[in-house]
């Protein structure tokens, strides 16, 4: 069954969506594999949805093994058109606590699966990226954002790194010259496979932690922990407001 629903990816922090009216699950065989975990379709205050736990439903699968093509190959399966990619980040410029709707990408991730371009598979093609994100998406997370009045903060370079591990104060250091906002392990290559598939993707990023050496403090789970657990309600608000 072909589905015009708006997919979810949750990220940590967000591996369940309480208060979702679970419809009826579905587990989709990929030409790349298994998806992180089977799709959830149901009703979030009132919005159709499909939902995607990008770690898993246990959080057992760390951002390098996270099966990217297979993800979003299944959400384009059921026939989503559109993808909000919920992510927590370290912050390079935006305070932990803060969400943010982020315009740019840079990818500083290596060796994972990024693209569906296969020789002899598929024709060469190049997909334009110079705007990484659905701009109209972007802007419905925007309004979201004001209507379940939540600040959130329109633009953004996310860097992409590959993890698990967190940065060193010279690789933020860096980024920070790059012109990076935002540092997360998730972002690509999610946004783009979602644009080699044609979907409209955008990132709600929730920055959980200042990146290494922003602060000149060492990075603490416990501090990421209570971040989370302090402000996943109001993503979850802005959820319910798309
Ligand atoms: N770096 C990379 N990814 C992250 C961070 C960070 O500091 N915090 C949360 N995800």
């Amino acid at each position: 069954m072909s589905e015009e629903r708006i997919a979810i990816l949750g990220g940590s922090g967000l591996s369940r969506l309480d208060a979702l009216e679970v419809e009826r699950r579905k587990i989709v065989v990929t030409p790349y594999g298994e998806p992180s975990a089977p799709l959830t379709f149901g009703t979030f205050d009132d919005l159709p949805i499909v939902f995607l736990p990008r770690h898993g439903e246990a959080h057992t699968i760390p951002p390098h093994q996270v099966n990217y093509r297979a993800n979003l190959w299944a959400l384009h399966s059921v026939g989503v058109k559109e993808v909000v990619s919920v992510a927590s980040v370290g912050g390079i410029t935006c305070p932990p606590e803060t969400l943010c709707v982020p315009d740019q990408i840079i990818d500083y991730t290596w060796g994972r699966e990024h693209t569906y371009v296969e020789s002899g598979v598929t024709p060469v093609s190049h997909v334009d990226f110079t705007q990484p994100y659905c701009q109209a998406l972007r802007r419905r997370l925007l309004e979201a954002g004001r209507k379940a009045g939540v600040e959130v903060l329109d633009g953004g370079t996310y860097g992409a790194t590959q993890g698990p591990r967190l940065e060193t104060a010279a690789e933020v250091r860096r980024m920070k010259n790059d012109g990076c906002d935002l540092v997360g392990m998730t972002g690509m290559p999610e946004a783009a496979l979602a644009r080699e598939l044609d979907l409209c993707f955008a990132h709600l990023t929730l920055t959980v932690n200042w990146a290494a050496g922003i602060d000149g403090a060492s990075i603490s789970m416990e501090e990421i922990r209570q971040v989370l657990e302090n402000s996943i309600e109001s993503v979850r608000r802005i959820i319910g407001c798309l």
